[in-house]
């Protein structure tokens, strides 16, 4: 089915690249998971999510499934962020209910355990699932390839799992910022060169989740959020100079306010706390955004859903902004809620 076309002529990249489409580009976060029974059996073949991420097979199938069932203008790799740490030397293990389990860094002298050089080896199945699912997508889907921030993916390598209001990490941000900031520089060499791949590969744009950015102060934010995030797009742009970089700063708040000119970001990924208008005003002014929809809302269905997506494309008219969720799709949303929405947005008309 493949005569991909250039990156540049797909819907979503124009988006990226500051272009008014005639409807909104979308695509959902974790839009390949759960909810989808098809998702569930190709798991279930696997064995395990981790069998799944390293299975360069099945990673392109359940990276499919959601193209072929709703038409998303783009794809994104199926993988996890927290396969970097465990590249690098870190146990991990997904409980059931419970999420993910490693084994937490606990001193700074534990840093000298990890294995920046040995990331590829294990990481090499994530470049073969990527260059097969860009051999099999519709020509006009755009392929995202992503990473945690070092921030958040940190958060998890010294509390072991998410949750507790990151303790671990900001007590070492507090206590020992210059061991943090050795991690933070290991986390951005070891991004850089895992995302190079993924490109070398076939992605066409990079997203850097940033789940927990919203739990730091205002100097904090500045040093573990913003600096390592613009020293990896820097280092990026120094290869690939037009690379489109989507930031997702979940819960910056008014930091999202100049996010993006201080690290360099194409576009920003809006938490569905963000004020519309405040986003059209402040930031959209600026550079594409997108989100903001409330997974729960696309859960929740109906009229209510429905309303909010107007909204949504109300404050956003003729203008490039990318439709997405605030946050990943939830495990309990009817995928015909999917449906619903798409119906919505590809009758919408963004005409000014
Ligand atoms: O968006 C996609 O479809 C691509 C795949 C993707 C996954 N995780 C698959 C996944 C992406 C981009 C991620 C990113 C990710 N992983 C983040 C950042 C974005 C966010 O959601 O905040 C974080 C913090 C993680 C770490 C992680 N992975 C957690 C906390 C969990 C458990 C929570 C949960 O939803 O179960 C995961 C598991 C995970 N990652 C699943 C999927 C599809 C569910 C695993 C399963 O099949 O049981």
């Amino acid at each position: 089915m493949n005569s991909a076309l250039p990156a540049s002529q797909k819907p979503f990249i124009k988006a990226l690249n500051g272009e008014a489409l005639p409807r909104p580009p979308v695509w959902l976060m974790r839009q390949a998971g759960r909810y989808l029974p098809e998702y569930r059996a190709t798991r279930a073949q696997a064995g395990s999510f981790l069998d799944l991420c390293y299975n360069p097979d099945l990673a392109t199938e359940v990276t499919l499934q959601p193209i072929r069932r709703f038409g998303f203008d783009a794809a994104i790799l199926f993988a996890d962020i927290l396969l970097l740490p465990q590249a690098l030397g870190q146990e991990l293990r997904f409980q059931e209910g419970e999420g993910p389990l490693l084994a937490a860094i606990r001193s700074e002298a534990e840093l000298g355990k990890l294995r920046p050089e040995a990331i590829h080896a294990r990481l090499e199945p994530v470049y073969e699932a990527v260059a097969r699912i860009k051999a099999a997508l519709p020509a006009e889907t755009a392929l995202i390839g992503f990473a945690g921030a070092p921030w958040t993916v940190a958060t998890y390598m010294l509390e072991g799992r998410g949750g507790n209001d990151q303790a671990a990490a900001k007590m070492w941000a507090f206590g020992n910022p210059a061991a943090l900031d050795r991690l933070m520089a290991l986390l951005v060499d070891s991004t850089v060169s895992y995302l190079d791949r993924q490109i070398q590969a076939g992605a066409e744009v990079v997203q850097l989740f940033d789940t927990w950015a919203g739990v730091l102060p205002d100097e904090q934010f500045q040093r573990y959020c913003v600096l390592p995030v613009k020293m990896i797009i820097q280092r990026l742009r120094q290869k690939y100079p037009a690379l489109p970089v989507i930031a997702f700063p979940r819960g910056a708040g008014a930091q999202y306010d100049g996010f993006a000119a201080a690290t360099g970001a194409t576009a920003l990924s809006l938490d569905y706390t963000v004020p519309l208008a405040w986003a059209r005003d402040r930031l959209w002014s600026k550079h594409p955004v997108q989100g903001n929809l409330d997974p729960r809302l696309l859960v929740a269905g109906g009229p209510q859903m429905l309303q909010a997506v107007q909204r949504i494309l109300q404050h956003f008219q003729g203008r490039n902004h990318i439709f997405n969720l605030g946050h990943g799709i939830l495990p309990e949303t009817p995928p015909q809620h999917v449906e619903q929405l798409l119906r919505l947005l590809r009758g919408a008309s963004m005409a000014a």
